[in-house]
């Protein structure tokens, strides 16, 4: 019973109080976030968005097999042509493979900058070029990354970001794209103008329960998808920023370089707690200059009993992704499939302190030596 009373830890960066009052302050935003950017509600619809719009039906685009399949099946359901490719341990392409089996439809390659790190942009470009494909960066998780001092996402024909899921916000994406026109962008949005007020409202909630010190039980009654740090939905149309999102990423972007920085301090202190220990491995136990970490990817042998142990702890944690159904039986895949099963993320946002950083820790600490005593 002792964990329904743990303070529980926010899936998600929450507003402070503070912010809520300069954000009422705030002038309503003007002109454009970023040159060449291009605002909508999430990045599924954005890539579909830019397909339907640049790309053939029949036009292949090749797809890493590590991925969610939130993303791939509004794809898949307008019946794009799609080819998984394999990934290897580090999550970059496996080139060869690609190399070997490119076709002439090949029209497209999805690069995936998974969990904030940058992934291999620079042979990308080459292979791009080389292939004469045109090159998407997938940045949902890393908008605030750099690579040589030039933002991510700006190297390929397009790139595509998830502004809610590293700012306090419930949705918000962007499409960097020098091709396709505003007008185009409207039109869309114009035949779907949904804006969801209550994720607001639970979002308003959560702040006052977690200021409120509410245990976990609260956030269990609450829902269970407080756990969820990337989180899933079935379907979700593509529909205008709402505008207290807009005024919150306009807002919000004199303060990004603290963003940065207090997650690189929560990821690096994690990564030091646990490296080294037996039956963990921290995927990407290094932080490159210009890398903002979006979530702390651990490998484990049985992440189940892990996220079960760790949310009853207050900790929220989850395996990702849920990967496409092409994707999941497939002995080529088997580094996306192991991945898949042993990976869970834990949070590492800008509303977690050092305090909390070192409770993770002591919690995946106590949960790994419980699960390899038992
Ligand atoms: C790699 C990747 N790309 C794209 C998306 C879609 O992002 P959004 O939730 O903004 O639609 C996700 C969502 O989890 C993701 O993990």
């Amino acid at each position: 019973m002792n964990f329904l009373l743990n303070r529980h830890i926010p899936n998600y960066p929450l507003l402070t109080f503070k912010q809520i009052i300069s954000l009422v302050r705030a002038p309503k935003p003007t002109g454009r976030f970023t040159s060449n950017i291009k605002l909508l509600s999430n990045t599924r619809s954005a890539i579909k968005i830019w397909i339907q719009e640049n790309l053939y039906i029949q036009d292949r685009i090749y797809i890493p097999s590590y991925i969610c399949s939130d993303l791939t099946i509004p794809l898949t359901e307008m019946g794009q042509s799609i080819t998984y490719y394999p990934c290897k341990a580090n999550l970059e392409p496996d080139w060869e493979w690609l190399e070997n089996n490119i076709t002439n439809d090949g029209k497209a390659l999805l690069l995936v900058h998974y969990f904030g790190f940058p992934n291999n942009i620079e042979y990308a470009v080459q292979f791009a070029n080389h292939h004469q494909i045109i090159l998407l960066e997938d940045c949902a998780h890393s908008f605030l990354t750099k690579v040589q001092d030039k933002i991510i996402g700006t190297f390929g024909a397009a790139g595509f970001y998830s502004y809610h899921k590293l700012l306090p916000i419930p949705e918000g994406a962007g499409i960097y794209d020098k091709r396709t026109s505003d007008a185009t962008i409207q039109n869309y949005l114009d035949q779907n103008n949904q804006i969801k007020t209550l994720e607001w409202a639970k979002r308003l909630l959560i702040v006052i329960i977690h200021k409120l010190y509410m245990p976990t039980l609260v956030w269990f009654l609450l829902s269970h998808s407080y756990n969820q740090i990337i989180p899933s939905y079935i379907y979700k149309p593509s529909s205008r920023i709402s505008p207290l999102s807009k005024k919150i990423l306009y807002t919000y972007g004199q303060h990004f370089d603290d963003v940065v920085a207090h997650r690189r301090h929560n990821y690096e202190l994690l990564a030091n707690e646990l490296t080294d220990i037996e039956g963990c491995t921290v995927l990407f136990p290094e932080l490159d200059d210009g890398v903002c970490p979006y979530a702390f990817p651990l490998l484990v042998e049985d992440p189940d009993k892990y996220i079960s142990l760790l949310n009853n702890q207050g900790v929220p944690a989850q395996k990702w992704p849920d990967l496409p159904e092409a994707v999941r039986n497939d002995s080529i895949f088997s580094m996306s499939t192991n991945y898949a099963s042993r990976l869970i993320l834990l949070p590492i946002h800008q509303t977690i302190s050092i305090r909390t950083i070192y409770k993770i820790a002591r919690a995946v600490k106590s949960t790994n030596l419980f699960i390899r005593t038992i």
